[in-house]
């Protein structure tokens, strides 16, 4: 079961620099066993090409997001994928309850790179004013990473860009209005699972 309490290191790093980063969250056992999950339904073809969003049209357009998805819902049981997004769930209370973020619901997605330079260009995962998404929080599985794999998280605080390794059981949090993100290209399969807290009272 993971650690949900949160250190004083990554409250205050959030606070401050709006992130933070775990480097394991479940625990090698547990990140394998979703791990193992997540690639077979990447591998059964069950992900379908993420969109992206101009304006009112839903488009596809794989060079600024070169993922295949799929949701994952509260109605599912028994899976290590769903102990992780009831991990996730606490995780969430953890934040409104220590971090003060007064989060509500969440929506858990996967996410699969298939390598050969899939990529998700430099974006904001909410804007600020609107109220949507108001924390992002990824869970890494990719056990075999190795640089030459690419596929680092570049996130843009104040004070300069900052890289993450998408490595097995890593977990990195981030205040969805504030941090700048992009998926820097895949060149190996990336996998990661991401959760999009709301704020309370959000429909
Ligand atoms: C996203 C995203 C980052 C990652 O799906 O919005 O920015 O590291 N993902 O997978
Ligand atoms: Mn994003």
């Amino acid at each position: 079961m993971a650690l949900t309490s949160l250190g004083d290191e990554e409250i205050q790093s959030l606070g401050e620099r709006g992130w933070f980063t775990r480097a394991s969250f479940l625990g090698e056992a547990d990140a394998r066993a979703v791990h193992a999950e997540a690639k077979a339904r990447a591998e059964a073809g069950l992900l379908r090409p993420a969109g992206i969003r101009r304006g009112a049209d839903h488009t596809l357009d794989r060079d600024t997001r070169g993922d295949f998805i799929s949701w994952v819902t509260p109605e599912e049981q028994g899976s290590a994928i769903a102990r992780l997004r009831e991990a996730f769930a606490a995780l969430g209370e953890t934040l409104s309850a220590e971090a003060y973020l007064g989060l509500g619901r969440f929506d858990l997605q996967l996410a699969w790179y298939p390598g050969e330079g899939a990529r998700y260009a430099r974006h904001f995962d909410a804007f600020p004013g609107q109220s949507n998404r108001r924390v992002t929080a990824i869970y890494y599985l990719n056990p075999d990473w190795v640089p030459a794999h690419g596929g680092l998280l570049r996130l843009y605080p104040e004070g300069g860009a900052v890289d993450v390794a998408p490595t097995l059981d890593r977990l990195v949090v981030f205040l969805s209005e504030r941090i700048e993100h992009e998926v820097l290209p895949a060149q190996g399969s990336r996998l990661a699972l991401t959760a999009w807290y709301y704020g309370r009272g959000a429909g």
